[in-house]
């Protein structure tokens, strides 16, 4: 049976939480295997609407096994709340599992965020505050500390006295901010430890023993594409690799059967940096309103825009996407004509790829074509033969941009509001 990876295509949001609780129902295994709380996958289901952030989307089947693999960075306190809520909502958590090797997102990283983010000025990325930046800057450093760290108060003890020393010393003398308790935060990880414990395994382990026995994996990405910290807009990324299965985690890239781009049908981004198609118009507001397209996570509003098929097309060549799902379609059924962005242009040059400089990107200017819309719901089509010939048109039009096939067509929030054009896996 299949491993296949579901990735986000453009800025986040692209409704990836949707895809896998809809897939999921066919999976063995789904895994978190990147990003951290700064996530925030939705899920409408006939069990409730969700708001996850760490869990894996696929919970909802109570026989599917999921795990939070190395690659996430996890705050515990954050997932200890969206273990209660799910609990609270009769969602049966014994088959989910959080790799020892993970790390943590310790009270500091948080604080930092926000002292960087205020540093930055009018720079400023526009992070979620989670502490996502420095807690992978520790990582990188080996200054980490890891999920099995906080089951081992020993190592606890060794380990958290420099590096909360060297906190408070950025704190205080480069921020002039307080100081952080050494007890507290040794208090909080035991805490966190205790709690968590019953939860932590070598989920490596655990997904080479699903490969062994065949089964069926899914991959649940985080953020998309255009965030990812080598190929996305930098310095207005996050800091992590959204794209990139790590062997490190158990599943050799060998074993990989497939890799699923989550692309909105039109464009949206949270956060600072460049956006080509952005509309600060009418028809941005109008997307935004219909979508109600604000944060999962920090209840920000999205930027909106037509679709950016140079970006569509990065992003599939980046990623390799073996198959498309087109998300939020039936947002666009209110528009008489509908664009799409194929190239950019500054002044005389013309751009087929998103340019590596922010600071050309930002002035890339987007040449459109313009479709016809269809100007009807196709929240109950189920079959892409029974969409109206305009929206086939547009969908077609996108397959060719991006040059990749269309597999999933979402016409809604829920499970069901689904066009299946091709079989996954
Ligand atoms: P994710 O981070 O990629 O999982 O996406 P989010 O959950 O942050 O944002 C996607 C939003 O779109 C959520 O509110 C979903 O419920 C919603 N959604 C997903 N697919 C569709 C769709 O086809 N149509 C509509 N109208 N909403 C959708
Ligand atoms: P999902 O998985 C949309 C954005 C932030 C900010 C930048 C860096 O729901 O698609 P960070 O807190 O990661 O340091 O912020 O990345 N960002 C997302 N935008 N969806 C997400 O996740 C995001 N995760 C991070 O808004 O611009
Ligand atoms: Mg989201």
């Amino acid at each position: 049976m299949p491993a296949i990876a579901i990735i986000g295509a453009q800025w986040g949001d692209e409704g990836k939480g949707k895809i896998v609780d809809m897939l999921a129902e066919k999976a063995n295994v789904v895994v978190r295997f990147s990003g951290g709380n700064n996530a925030g996958h939705t899920v409408v289901n006939s069990q409730g609407e969700f708001r996850m952030h760490l869990i894996p989307s696929g919970i909802f089947y109570s026989a599917v096994i999921c795990l939070i693999g190395s690659g996430v960075v996890i705050d515990p306190a954050s997932l200890l709340e969206e273990i209660d809520t799910l609990k609270q909502k009769n969602i049966d958590l014994r088959n989910m599992f959080i790799s020892d090797r993970a790390h943590v997102i310790m009270p500091y990283h948080i604080l930092l965020d926000g002292l960087e983010e205020k540093a930055r000025g009018k720079g400023a990325i526009g992070t979620t505050l989670k502490g996502i930046g420095p807690a992978f800057v520790d990582k990188t450093s080996r200054s980490g500390i890891r999920m099995c760290d906080l089951l081992n108060k020993e190592v606890l003890q060794k380990r958290l006295p420099p590096l909360v020393e060297q906190k408070n010393n950025l704190l205080t003398k480069l921020y002039d901010s307080t100081p952080l308790s050494f007890d507290d935060i040794f208090k909080n990880c035991c805490e966190w430890g205790e709690k968590l414990a019953p939860y932590v395994r070598e989920v490596d382990l655990l997904i080479k023993e699903a490969l062994d026995r065949r089964e069926f994996i899914l991959l649940e990405g985080a953020q998309g594409t255009m965030l990812d910290l080598d190929i996305g807009t930098y310095p207005f990324v996050t800091s992590a690799a959204v794209g990139g299965v790590s062997p490190t985690m158990g599943l050799p890239q060998t074993k990989m059967d497939g890799i699923i781009g989550i692309f909105k049908a039109y464009t949206t981004r949270v956060g600072g940096g460049p956006m080509p198609t952005e509309l600060k118009d009418e028809n941005g507001d109008l997307i935004r309103d219909r979508a109600h397209e604000y944060g999962t996570t920090t209840g920000r509003p999205r930027r909106c825009g037509w679709f950016d098929a140079v970006v569509g097309r990065y992003s599939t060549l980046a990623n390799g996407f073996t198959g498309a799902a087109i998300t939020r379609f039936d947002i666009l059924d209110v528009f008489s004509s509908i664009k799409i962005c194929t190239a950019y242009k500054v002044g005389e040059r013309v751009y087929s790829r998103p340019p590596a400089d922010f600071s050309i990107l930002e002035e890339c200017e987007p040449i459109y074509e313009e479709l016809s819309g269809w100007e009807c719901s196709t929240n109950d089509i189920r079959r892409f033969q029974d969409l109206p010939s305009a929206a086939q048109t547009y969908l077609k039009r996108i397959e060719e941009l991006i040059e990749c096939p269309i597999s999933i067509i979402s016409v809604g929030p829920s499970r069901e509001q689904t066009i299946m054009v091709r079989p996954i896996p």
